[in-house]
């Protein structure tokens, strides 16, 4: 039956528990970040004995794991995980995400590459059609701030340093963070590859060639599940 009345946060959580029909029992899973995991990680807390453990993608998730008693490993320690779940700013209809609001797009980045699947946990508000609605995180390092912004401008795009309490945000990397608008992004995996050369630029926030196996998307009809 739908329930329109479900707010985002429920389903939220709604979508962290279906996640867990993904974790593969006795392996270590990849963790990203987010609201969307955080709700993931306390469903996750309900099996942790079935699990050896997480790879994390942030600080934060890790400190979050590791308080609900569930083991972190570095990602040097494992050379392959099963699955990783993880939210998104955006995802299309082939699977590409921009993904980066919670500034921890490069470790996200590497714990996917790892593993096997990536599995998007996402509300319905997330699903888009071209990509580039939401500000693309892209972290740099400072002293290239100004020059990638500069070359974001020459293709249209406008780029705002992320700011915390009054100072440009450090990421877990020790980096910045630059939020480009304007842009719309209808070739993914050509885009990342050419920003991704840019001198300066550690990570950029399109997730093209690390893209979802599969998303499952949070609906007040239920969790739909879209494979890519
Ligand atoms: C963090 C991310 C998150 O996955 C993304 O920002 C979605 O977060 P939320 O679940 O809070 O909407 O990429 O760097």
């Amino acid at each position: 039956m739908p329930n329109a009345a479900m707010t985002q946060d429920e389903l939220k959580a709604q979508v962290g528990r279906a996640a867990l029909d993904h974790v593969v029992r006795g392996e270590i899973v990849g963790v990203g970040t987010g609201s969307t995991v955080n709700k993931f990680i306390e469903a996750l807390a309900t099996i942790r004995d079935q699990i050896k453990g997480a790879v994390s993608s942030s600080e934060a998730s890790t400190q979050r794991l590791k308080a609900l008693g569930i083991p972190v490993f570095d990602s040097n320690e494992v050379d392959e995980l099963a699955a990783y779940i993880d939210g998104a700013d955006e995802i299309d209809g082939r699977g590409y995400m921009v993904k980066g609001g919670g500034a921890a797009l490069t470790r996200e980045k590497i714990v996917a590459a790892q593993s096997r699947r990536f599995v998007c946990i996402a509300d319905a508000s997330k699903r888009v059609e071209v990509l580039g609605r939401f500000p693309l995180p892209v972290e740099v390092i400072p002293m290239a701030a100004r020059r990638v912004a500069r070359q974001f401008a020459a293709e249209g795009g406008t780029a705002t340093l992320r700011m915390k309490d009054g100072q440009p945000l450090v990421t877990d990397n020790g980096q910045h963070i630059l939020d480009v608008t304007g842009l719309s992004i209808r070739e993914p995996l050509a885009f990342e590859s050419e920003v991704n050369q840019w001198p300066g630029v550690v990570t950029v926030g399109v997730f093209a060639h690390q893209k979802a196996s599969l998303c499952l998307l949070a609906t007040p009809e239920g969790v739909q599940t879209l494979r890519y």
